[in-house]
């Protein structure tokens, strides 16, 4: 049983370690040490971001990692996303460049486009009226030029609809091979899951702790009474239970944690799992996004409410 949900298969026959480690909110000077215990402890799946402004500093600790041959590069997995303010299409390859420089790597495993919108260029700075449209078919060119050119093994996108993916899945000749978005029991994506279920597209849960650490967001997963009373039966901590859930829903998931001893329990989820009439009462929790996105949100901007960011499924 311990080599079950180890990996998940993507569309393109990549198969990607089914824990990551994530690392927004894990700042320089930190994030170094993080990424050495990580991997020291198994993990083979590093979840990055340009805009998590740690990619430098991560990179550094990759070389060492590979230098002291405690891992391979080929047996890790590392996701990069390019950020809304640099997604316009011509800019996909310029910041995929700066990513790979800054983590000192050729190739990443995975890059995502980070939201579906940009932003204006010549507003400097975050200000609500800053966002403007996405172009997804001339963005997702760019990254179809990407993957042919073998500088990302598989392409996808994050924190996109069923109805965003159906646009993208129209015009894409390299379908997006992941979806990564909010997932964790009180969110559990039912409608989103079952669209990507149909299509290919696996989903990787993000905040799938439910991101107890932000302070603008109301968590409540790590206190739910099904995930306390499964983890007393089971005798689990509550995030175990949180991710073990994911691991048989069938998504990777990426918890974050700069705490050496909560990255080795979060990594302890393979010997064991949730049998199926614990399982069962998962489905008994009340639903509820955490992550809104009421900061992509304005009148001037190409969403005017959530329920348009989310084309409804919130
Ligand atoms: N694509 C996107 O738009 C997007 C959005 C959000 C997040 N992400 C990715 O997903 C990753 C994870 O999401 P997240 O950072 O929002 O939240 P998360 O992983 O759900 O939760 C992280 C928080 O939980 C704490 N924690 C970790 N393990 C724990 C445990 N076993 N028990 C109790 N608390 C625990 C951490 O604190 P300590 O560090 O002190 O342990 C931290 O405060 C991010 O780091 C990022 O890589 C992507």
């Amino acid at each position: 049983m311990g080599e079950e949900f180890r990996f998940f298969e993507l569309n393109n026959g990549a198969r990607i370690p089914s824990v990551g480690l994530g690392t927004w909110q894990a700042p320089p000077g930190v994030v170094g040490d993080v990424i050495i215990a990580a991997v020291k402890a198994g993990y083979r799946h590093i979840d990055c971001a340009r805009v998590y402004e740690n990619e430098k500093e991560i990179g550094m600790a990759l070389k060492k990692l590979f230098e002291d041959g405690v891992v391979k590069r080929e047996d890790l997995w590392i996701t990069s996303k390019i950020w809304c303010w640099c997604n316009y299409p011509e800019d996909v390859p310029v910041v995929l460049e700066i990513t790979l420089q800054d983590l000192q790597l050729d190739y990443v495993d995975l890059y995502l486009v980070h939201w579906p919108l940009a932003k204006k260029k010549d507003i400097p700075g975050f200000t609500p009226d800053c966002f403007t449209a996405l172009d997804i078919p001339a963005t997702w060119r760019e990254m179809e030029k990407i993957y042919d050119s073998g500088k990302a093994h598989a392409i996808g996108v994050s924190n996109f609809s069923s109805k965003k993916l159906e646009d993208l899945l129209k015009v894409a000749r390299v379908p997006p091979a992941i979806n990564q978005v909010e997932s964790h029991p009180v969110w559990n994506q039912s409608k989103l899951r079952e669209f990507c279920q149909s299509k290919g597209i696996h989903l990787t849960a993000y905040s799938p702790l439910g991101s107890p650490g932000t302070i603008w967001i109301k968590s409540d997963v790590l206190s739910n009474p099904v995930l306390d009373m499964v983890a007393e039966k089971l005798g689990k901590t509550l995030g175990q239970v949180a991710l073990r859930w994911g691991l048989q829903m069938g998504q990777s998931v990426v918890p974050k944690s700069t705490n050496e001893a909560r990255i080795k329990e979060n990594f302890d989820i393979f010997d064991w799992s949730i049998p199926d009439d614990l399982f069962a009462k998962f489905s008994e929790i009340k639903q509820r996004r955490l992550i809104e996105g009421q900061f992509l949100i304005h009148e001037l901007g190409p969403y005017k409410s959530v329920e348009e960011l989310w084309d409804g499924e919130i």
